[in-house]
């Protein structure tokens, strides 16, 4: 179950035959008039939404949900009239990070559906879903690899060694890379979430009419910062009004919307080629996870980076890059199957850096 944000997303994994189920339900076009996400009214939505997804997603992958809850003696047992207990053997759910009020509900209804049903829940962190997404896929990348998280709330090259094992090797000092993309859209009068708009707008767009600052390239490490892009937009689009003496025009936006994006995946493109030079051949794979890696132009530019480098480049399939419970389901049964054990716990928590992601059984993880 993953109700970190603004989707609303339940699935089903089984050990031996991989995802069963899912399903996801945005509520973009809810916060859309007010452009952003409002926590309260992305809490509301998920308590409507979650228990019939729920049922939904039981129903899809053939699981009968059970007539009649209460503690019980696990998957597969029976009740005293004979009536199956639970359809699954876990239940997974995102404890954060994340707007609090909406992963409670996500919580809250995961860990008694567990409770009723007599059987482990795990709370999963969610970049450590987006980590891992590339894992639900046929052909998947070897541990260790290097990722490329870029999403509306995170910019981070992560080192993944294999579960719980994973270093932070640079992120964002400030906006992330979708944070960056919408604000300049907005600027660019473009609905929330504006990204995939701008990419869409920037393909007419002419290169070189206006240029923008690559940040951070200049200096050594791997942090990005891109909120000084949002405001360079803001100057050019100022600028560009007061010498013609009109706002910009249709070729006008594209034209900065190319000089934006091609700013943003310059940088991210050249800072994962920093990390995969400075591992030394340790990473054989690049895994792209988050909302932003459905921008082609990035794909395109990191394929031919990395190819250059004799490493391949993973993309989690479209829908597994933005939210999802898919990739939840995956995190909470990798982490089951491998030992984590569970208490009566509701865990929310707004902020969980990464970094204190332990493999199960290590220490404890929660
Ligand atoms: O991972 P995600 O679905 O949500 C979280 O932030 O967790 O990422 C959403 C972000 C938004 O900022 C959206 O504008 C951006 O990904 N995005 C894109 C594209 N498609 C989605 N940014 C640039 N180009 C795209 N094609
Ligand atoms: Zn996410």
């Amino acid at each position: 179950m993953e109700s970190s944000c603004d989707e609303t997303a339940v699935a089903i994994y089984a050990s031996d035959r991989g995802l069963l189920a899912h399903r996801v339900y945005t509520q973009a076009d809810l916060h859309e008039i007010w452009g952003g996400v409002v926590p309260e009214l992305a809490s509301r939505d998920h308590v409507r939404r979650v228990t019939p997804m729920i049922r939904q997603v039981l129903a899809d992958a053939g699981l009968a949900v059970p007539p009649r809850a209460g503690p019980g003696p696990g998957p597969g047992g029976r009740g005293p009239g004979g009536a199956p207990r639970s359809p699954v053997d876990g239940v997974a759910y995102t404890a954060g990070p994340g707007l609090v009020g909406a992963l409670l509900v996500g919580a809250a209804v995961a860990r008694g559906l567990a409770y009723a049903w007599g059987v482990p829940a795990v709370g999963v962190h969610h970049l450590e879903g987006h980590l891992l997404a590339p894992l639900l896929e046929v052909d998947p990348p070897a541990f260790p690899y290097l990722a490329l998280l870029v999403s509306g709330g995170h910019t981070m090259l992560v080192d993944v060694e294999g579960l719980g094992r994973y270093r932070v090797l640079g992120e964002s000092l400030d906006d992330a890379a979708g944070e960056a993309f919408d604000k300049t859209a907005k600027l660019l009068g473009l609905a929330y979430p504006g990204g995939a708009k701008l990419a869409r707008l920037a393909e007419s767009g002419r290169e070189g009419r206006f240029e923008f600052p690559r940040p951070m390239l200049d200096r050594p490490g791997l942090d990005f910062s891109f909120s000084g892009l949002k405001t360079a937009a803001l100057v050019a689009i100022a600028g560009s009004e007061r010498e013609n003496g009109r706002p910009l025009d249709e070729q006008g936006r594209a034209d900065l919307a190319r000089g934006f994006e091609l700013a943003v995946v310059d940088t991210l493109v050249a800072k994962t080629v920093r990390a995969l030079d400075a591992g030394a051949g340790r990473y054989r794979s690049v895994v792209v996870a988050g909302g932003v890696g459905a921008n082609r132009r990035l794909r395109e530019r990191l394929a031919a980076a990395a190819r250059a480098r004799g490493v391949e480049v993973h993309y989690p399939r479209p829908e597994f890059c933005t939210d999802n419970a898919a990739m939840i389901a995956f995190a909470g049964h990798a982490r089951l199957a491998a030992g984590e054990t569970t208490d009566l716990r509701v865990l929310a928590r707004a902020r969980w850096p990464i970094e204190e992601l332990a493999p199960p059984g290590a220490t404890p993880s929660q």
